[in-house]
């Protein structure tokens, strides 16, 4: 093991390395029980005489800040307190009932298929899988996904079109930096991707949303070069994209030339409506059609696609190349393997009765309220719209803190002037022990709100 410390040359050599010694450990960069070199190895690094080095040792063990142990050599025996690491990340409080949309539940990750295909995979990857490789992302996971998107979303895909991201913002950040001028956003929408985007130079203007889905029927003469949209189901409030503003989506990019940027990001989980196709296999000349592991496995994965429309490919992967050379290969042999074995299938099934289950007692929990929920035929979260003379999304939030409980609201997802107050759910969110806990603290906050 190495071991860095600093020397000063001043001292001499066995009261030099006694001193830095202690220093480590009482800064806590040395933490309790870490173990130390034997001392031969580190008289050797440090060019000093083993008996020096021994000497140290035993000194540091007197003073107690080192400890001998049989079999486990000299380790740090000195409680240190970590020295603080100064931080600007703004704290997360963890709320006792998390309700907030945006994530599946993590605990369901499917570990054991994914040992499995991981020991499958790199048992039998090719040796050129540890060195550095196409920026768009290993061949067995792009051929793999073509087949799975074709299959399971309508796409049109071929291997040679399809980009591996580590998620799908960084494919829509590429997109944004390689096409810059102005994007149109749907709003409401998600705040994280508008400010990503603006921070690499992209003009952000707001695509109301309404019944009816992104007004894309506004999109034409306002100099948009990219529009985003989520048309299987719209984030947060959840309509599937009616087909005039498909139509007149399509329209838009025939006739401008301009991008459509397609977030399929939850559409694996719909419940009591028919699977929308991808937009994409209508036009895929004009939308760069973009999916995760995010929702379906899990977001601490960071893999994404990017199915590409043929003038795209180049720029996206020599953006790719110049960002980061590519997403990591071991992931993605692993993924690869999970789809064509079915088990990415398998997951999806099962998960989708877990959440369905989950919506259904939702929806059984808030019956009789003077809400309208939307949004609720698919995904992982659920939209109460508040009526316009009860209590406000701020009278919700009180009461909801009150009962330990974190939620999502509409007016934090708009840029517009919002006329709409609501409640957005993450009923995917909790473990399945937390759930019925969380829907009681949801009850009880809306009974609280709504008894006034
Ligand atoms: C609307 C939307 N798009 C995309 C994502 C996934 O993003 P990523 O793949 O970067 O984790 C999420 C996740 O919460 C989302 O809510």
């Amino acid at each position: 093991m190495d071991l860095h410390l600093d020397l000063d040359a001043a001292e001499g050599l066995r009261s030099g390395l006694e001193q830095a010694l202690r220093a480590a450990v009482r800064s806590g960069r040395l933490a309790t029980g870490t173990r130390l070199p034997a001392t031969r190895r580190l008289a050797e690094d440090l060019g000093l005489a083993r008996g020096t080095v021994r000497a140290a040792y035993d000194q540091l063990i007197a003073e107690g800040y080192l400890a001998a142990r049989q079999g486990a050599g000299t380790v740090v025996a000195l409680a240190s307190p970590a020295a603080p690491v100064p931080s600007t990340a703004p704290a997360v409080e963890q709320p006792r009932h998390d309700l907030r949309p945006g994530s599946g539940d993590a605990s369901a990750f499917p570990v054991a298929a994914w040992l499995e295909s991981a020991r499958r995979a790199l048992g039998s990857a090719r040796a050129d899988s540890f060195g550095y490789g196409d920026p768009r992302g290993r061949p067995e996971l792009r051929a793999a996904l073509a087949g799975y998107l074709g299959r399971a979303r309508g796409v049109s895909a071929h291997p040679d079109s399809i980009v591996i991201t580590n998620g799908y913002l960084q494919g829509l950040t590429l997109l944004a930096a390689i096409i810059g001028g102005t994007f149109a956003m749907e709003d409401p929408g998600v705040p994280m991707h508008r400010e990503a985007i603006r921070r690499v130079g992209t003009r952000v203007v707001p695509l109301p949303v309404d019944d009816l889905g992104a007004r894309t029927d506004l999109l034409s003469g306002r100099g948009v070069d990219a529009v985003e949209v989520t048309p299987a189901h719209q984030c947060p409030t959840g309509q599937t994209l009616h087909p005039e503003r498909r139509r007149a989506l399509l329209d838009w990019a025939r006739s401008s030339g301009g991008l459509i940027v397609e977030n399929d990001y939850d559409a694996e989980f719909r419940y009591d409506r028919k699977p929308v196709g991808a937009l994409q296999g209508a036009a895929p000349d004009h939308v760069a059609y973009l999916g995760t592991t995010s929702k379906t496995l899990g977001p601490a994965l960071r893999i994404g696609w990017m199915v590409l429309p043929p003038r795209l490919i180049t720029p996206v992967a020599d953006a790719k190349l110049h960002t980061d050379h590519h997403t990591e290969h071991l992931g993605q042999l692993t993924l690869a393997d999970l789809i064509t074995r079915h088990g990415y299938d398998r997951h999806i099934r099962i998960s989708r009765q877990r959440y369905l289950r989950r919506r259904d007692q939702l929806r059984h929990h808030l019956a009789g309220l003077p809400i309208t929920m939307t949004g609720i035929a698919a995904g992982l979260h659920a939209l109460a719209l508040l009526p316009p003379h009860g209590p406000t999304e701020a009278d919700i939030r009180t009461a909801a803190h009150a009962h330990g409980l974190a939620l999502g609201y509409l007016s934090e997802r708009s840029e517009l002037p919002s006329t709409r107050q609501g409640v957005i759910i993450g009923y995917g969110r909790p473990p399945d022990h937390a759930y019925t806990s969380a829907l009681d603290a949801l009850t009880a906050t809306f009974a609280a709100c709504f008894a006034r």
